[in-house]
Parts: structure tokens; C-alpha cells; sequence
């Protein structure tokens, strides 16, 4: 489980990075310094603690956790929905807040079965469903703002921050899907079997969160 008996952490390169490294200073880790610069090293220990941090995507974080890779993570409650991976939700760390919401131009036409591009396939399908639309999903690994703007879709489901993308891209937000904020998981197997060395730093982070709501 996880590497050697050492505590191991996933944690997800890109948006959230930053907010959650700030987050576990705050709790009193001390951050090596391969991952607060930018460094190429994927395995990152941590000195005078039993303590590793893995470099991953984040959509590859729920993974690494059910698989027993890392024994926890920190990864976006929109990760978390998608891909609905085997693993405990431990605490909402309210950090990197955003919101997944529906999307496209502002002359958008109502049209019979329209297609709607995003990263969450099933996130759009389920909630789509619900609505009692019937739409076609297409999937796209980034950049998804571009699909109505060349006709490759109507719609468009994504995560919106500041908003600053759809602006530029002369797109504006329809509905909210859901609020979106970074948790901590675990492994199944690793809560019960690391369960003092999960709950130290758990209650460090729980600390944190309490007295600042977390770090914006
Ligand atoms: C997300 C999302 C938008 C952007 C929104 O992408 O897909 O493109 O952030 O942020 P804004 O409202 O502040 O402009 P992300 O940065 O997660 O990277 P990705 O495109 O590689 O998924």
C-alpha cells in the first residue's frame, strides 16, 4: 500500500496545485523543495516526516487512491463525481472553489437533441438526463470553449472560476451544475490499515480548514 509504509499523498498537478500546497504548509508540513519549484520529479519525499507526495494529473488522482498507489489525495469534487472511483471522501478541504456549469453563446438557439461538449461525460449525461433532455455528449480533453465557437457543439459543460474564459471566448454561463471545491480521499484499505498516520493529518488539515475556511 502506497510506497514502503511511508504515508503517500496524490496530489494533482495544474489549478488546484498551488491551493492545496498552501493548505498543507499551513498545517505545518515542511514542503520539499522539488514541489514548491518546478521540478520533473513525479515521487516527492518529504524530509524528517514519514510523508511522500506523488505528481499526478487530476483526473488521475481517484485512481492512483482506489488502487492503493497513494494513500490519499487531494482532488476536485467535479474529479470526484466523474469518475466515481471506490474511495472515501474524508474531508472538503473548501479550497479552489468553482462552480461546473452549462454554457454557450448568447444567440443560442433551442435545436432537437443538441450536442453539448465537456470533459464530464457523465456528469452532463446524468444531469442532463434528469432535466428530461435528451442531448449528445461529446467529449473533449480541454480546451472545450472552442466546440460551440466552431460548430462542434451547441452546448458546452465545464468548470468556471473567475468566468475570465467564457468572456474572452464570448461565451456566458446558463445554469450551475454544481459547487465544486477540493477534498481529501483515502484508500479504503489504507484508512483502516494507516489509520493514526491518515488521522494526524487529517485533524492538521481539519484544523486549518476550521480556522480559516480553508484558503481561497
Ligand atoms: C478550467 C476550465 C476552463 C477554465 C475556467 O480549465 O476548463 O477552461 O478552467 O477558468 P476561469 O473561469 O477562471 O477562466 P483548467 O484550468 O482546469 O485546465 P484544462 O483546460 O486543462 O482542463
Amino acid at each position: 500500500m502506497g510506497i514502503d509504509g511511508r504515508l503517500t499523498v496524490a496530489m494533482p498537478k495544474g489549478r488546484i496545485f498551488r491551493d492545496a500546497l498552501n493548505l498543507l504548509g499551513e498545517a505545518g508540513l515542511t514542503l520539499p523543495r522539488e514541489l514548491v519549484e518546478d521540478s520533473r520529479k513525479l515521487i516527492v519525499e518529504v524530509p524528517g516526516e514519514d510523508l511522500s507526495f506523488l505528481l499526478v494529473k487530476p483526473v488521475d488522482v481517484p485512481t492512483c487512491v482506489e488502487h492503493g498507489a497513494a494513500d490519499l489525495g487531494v482532488v476536485g469534487k467535479d474529479v470526484l463525481l466523474e469518475e466515481e472511483r471506490d474511495v472515501y471522501e474524508l474531508l472538503d478541504l473548501q479550497i479552489s472553489p468553482c462552480r461546473l456549469s452549462l454554457a454557450g453563446t448568447t444567440d443560442w438557439q433551442p435545436v432537437l437533441n443538441p450536442k453539448v461538449a465537456t470533459k464530464y461525460p457523465r456528469i452532463a449525461n446524468r444531469w442532463f438526463r434528469k432535466q428530461g433532455q435528451q442531448v449528445e455528449v461529446i467529449c473533449l480533453n480541454g480546451s472545450v470553449e472552442l466546440a460551440p465557437l466552431t460548430g462542434l457543439a451547441d452546448r458546452i459543460v465545464d468548470i468556471v472560476s473567475t468566468g475570465r474564459t467564457l468572456r474572452e471566448n464570448g461565451l456566458v454561463e446558463m445554469e450551475e451544475i454544481t459547487r465544486v471545491t477540493s477534498r481529501l480521499i483515502a484508500n479504503r484499505a489504507s484508512y483502516h490499515l494507516k489509520s493514526r498516520q491518515i488521522g494526524e493529518l487529517y485533524e492538521r488539515l481539519a484544523q486549518v480548514v476550521k480556522e480559516e475556511g480553508g484558503l481561497q
